[in-house]
């Protein structure tokens, strides 16, 4: 069981980064380059996948740990900040329609996930 949660972190892991990278990405292209941004339908479907695998793993360690999430306030603040994530990520590559108002929201997600990543490694709901 070890071996199971040890492996599902290091898939967490690995969709954390290819996951923020594939946003970055996707949001310099917005603001520099947007018909590149639509023409590559790669960078519509990339994301969702590695998505997916990334809160399948969350939910899988959460299971396969016996975590109890009442217990765990920095597990909670991260699925709180999952949804801010989501939100501003949707606002920068979709909503806005202005530059400045894709790159403030783009920059304010990238500063969440940046917290997400803080409260993953310290283990606490506030920046350790
Ligand atoms: C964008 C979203 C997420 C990011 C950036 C992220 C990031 C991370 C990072 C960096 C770690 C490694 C922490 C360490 O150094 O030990 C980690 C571990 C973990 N994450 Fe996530 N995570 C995200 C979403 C989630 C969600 C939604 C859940 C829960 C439903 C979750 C559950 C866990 C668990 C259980 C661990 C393992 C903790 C341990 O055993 O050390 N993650 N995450």
């Amino acid at each position: 069981m070890a071996l199971d949660y040890l492996l599902l972190k290091k898939i967490h892991l690995h969709c954390v980064g290819l996951s923020v990278a594939l946003f970055a990405l996707r949001l310099g292209l917005r603001l520099a380059a947007p018909e590149r941004l639509a023409a590559w339908k790669v960078l519509r479907v990339l994301p969702h996948g590695v998505d997916t695998l990334l809160l399948s793993t969350a939910i899988a360690m959460v299971v396969v740990g016996g975590i109890d999430l009442l217990q765990s306030p920095w597990l909670l603040a991260k699925i709180g900040a999952l949804g801010l994530y989501i939100v501003l990520g949707s606002v920068a590559l979709k909503r806005a329609t202005t530059r400045t108002g894709q790159a403030a929201a783009g920059l304010a997600a990238l500063a969440t996930v940046g917290w997400i990543v803080a409260t993953a490694v310290g283990k606490q709901p506030w920046l350790p």
